[in-house]
């Protein structure tokens, strides 16, 4: 072991460990060389990708602290070998995507409902085996959530006691999930924690969300499609902070409790179109205004004055973040070359081809 204080959870499983935040959350723990080992537990659904732990599997050290299992949260039969051997639970498996959730929503129900189901009664069953005297600790389990599951926020910053008012299939799943979670703490005195993010940004991103998408078709100089007016806010959070706050809740973090996750960087879609045009040298031209997503929640804004109680700060200014992002994809071509093809071409024309065909002109 070299580097760092000894970590507080030595074998962790992480769910979702080849996706956007979860490889990032995997890449950054094992590159600490605390001595940390990690399974990871994907499914690999379109939105995993073994390559999301390339720079971790080409360093032999940190390579061998790493295991990799391909299979579902919501098989008990996987998830419970898996979990008698690990000291957390970090749950970031999801289907993520709200444009997703509102073509084919069944698939968020098995993963981000009955999927934390199966690894909280995985959880449970280790936690009265450490009763029992069959292990050293009860594993504490943090859940991923989002800021979706406030709704949309006209005005103000939401608190993590406030009501949960979820608009899309994808929030609502998020939502049932985590007060499951929240459940096994009341009724099982489980030791679990919950975080909710905001809308995360960063290299390694799936190309079919906003950031990555426009970046990726600005390239190309492929069309732009911008939902509706394009003055829905989101904030906006890099991804080696969001991934840095889910492990300091985790090693921090009060059992029970919930924290949001703030960028403190909101802005309207607008404002991060130009930014990243701006950025690319490409011209606006390229926007296109398309029939709004439904449902469309106008803005996200959470308090995150309990995290920043906790001791979490986060680091990377939007402006510098966007840039370093921008940059991550002119130089990995081949990362997202790969994702935009084959299966892509069927998901794009799905939604996006009747918006495009109907768009018009953004205007500035
Ligand atoms: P992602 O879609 O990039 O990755 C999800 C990963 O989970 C993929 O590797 C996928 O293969 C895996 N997965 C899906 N279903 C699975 C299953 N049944 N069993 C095992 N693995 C499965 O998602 P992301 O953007 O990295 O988000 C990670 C988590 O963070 C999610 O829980 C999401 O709700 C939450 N979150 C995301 C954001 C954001 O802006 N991206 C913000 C806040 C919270
Ligand atoms: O807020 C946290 C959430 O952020 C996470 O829980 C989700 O997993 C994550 O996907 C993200 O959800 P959003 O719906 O906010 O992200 P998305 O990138 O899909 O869209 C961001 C904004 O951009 C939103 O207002 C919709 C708009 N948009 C998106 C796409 C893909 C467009 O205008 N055009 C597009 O083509």
């Amino acid at each position: 072991m070299s580097g760092g204080t000894a970590p507080r959870f030595p074998r962790l499983l992480v769910t979702g460990g080849a996706g956007f935040i979860g490889s990032c959350f995997v890449r950054d723990v094992l590159a600490r060389k605390d001595g940390t080992h990690i399974t990871v537990l994907d499914k690999m659904t379109y939105a995993g990708n073994r390559a999301n732990l390339a720079p971790a599997e080409a360093d032999p050290e940190q390579a061998a602290r790493l295991l990799f299992v391909v299979g579902d949260i919501a098989d008990a039969s996987v998830v419970a070998p898996l979990a008698s051997e690990v000291d957390a639970i970090v749950n970031f498996a999801a289907e993520s995507h709200v444009d997703r959730s509102i073509l084919d929503p069944e698939a968020f129900l098995r993963t981000d409902v009955m999927g934390v189901h199966v690894l909280l009664e995985a959880a449970r069953a280790e936690a009265e085996r450490a009763r029992r005297g069959e292990r050293a600790g009860a594993p504490r389990m943090l859940q991923v959530s989002t800021d979706e599951v406030y709704g949309s926020v006209e005005t103000g910053e939401s608190r993590e006691g406030d009501l949960l008012e979820p608009r899309s299939p994808y929030s609502a799943a998020k939502a049932a999930g985590e007060l499951l979670v929240r459940s096994y703490f009341v009724t099982y005195g489980m030791d679990v924690v919950v975080t909710r993010g905001s809308n995360t940004y960063g290299p390694y991103h799936h190309p079919e969300k906003l950031i990555p998408l426009f970046i990726t078709n600005a390239m190309d100089d492929q069309q732009l499609p911008l939902y509706g007016d394009g003055l829905q806010r989101r904030d906006w959070l890099y991804v080696a902070d969001h991934a840095g706050a889910i492990g300091h809740v985790l090693a921090h973090g009060v059992a029970g409790e919930t924290y949001n996750v703030p960028g403190d960087n909101e802005r309207t879609n607008r404002d991060v179109v130009t930014a990243l045009l701006d950025d690319l040298g490409k011209p606006w031209s390229l926007v296109r205004q398309v029939e709004d997503r439904p449902g469309h929640d106008r803005r996200y804004a959470m308090d995150g004055t309990r995290l920043a109680a906790l001791g979490w700060t986060n680091r990377m200014p939007f402006e510098r973040g966007l840039a370093a992002t921008v940059e991550w994809y002119r130089a990995n071509q081949d990362w997202w070359r790969a994702i935009k093809s084959g299966e892509w071409t069927d998901y794009y024309q799905r939604q996006y081809g009747a918006r495009l065909a109907g768009s018009r002109e953004a205007g500035r």
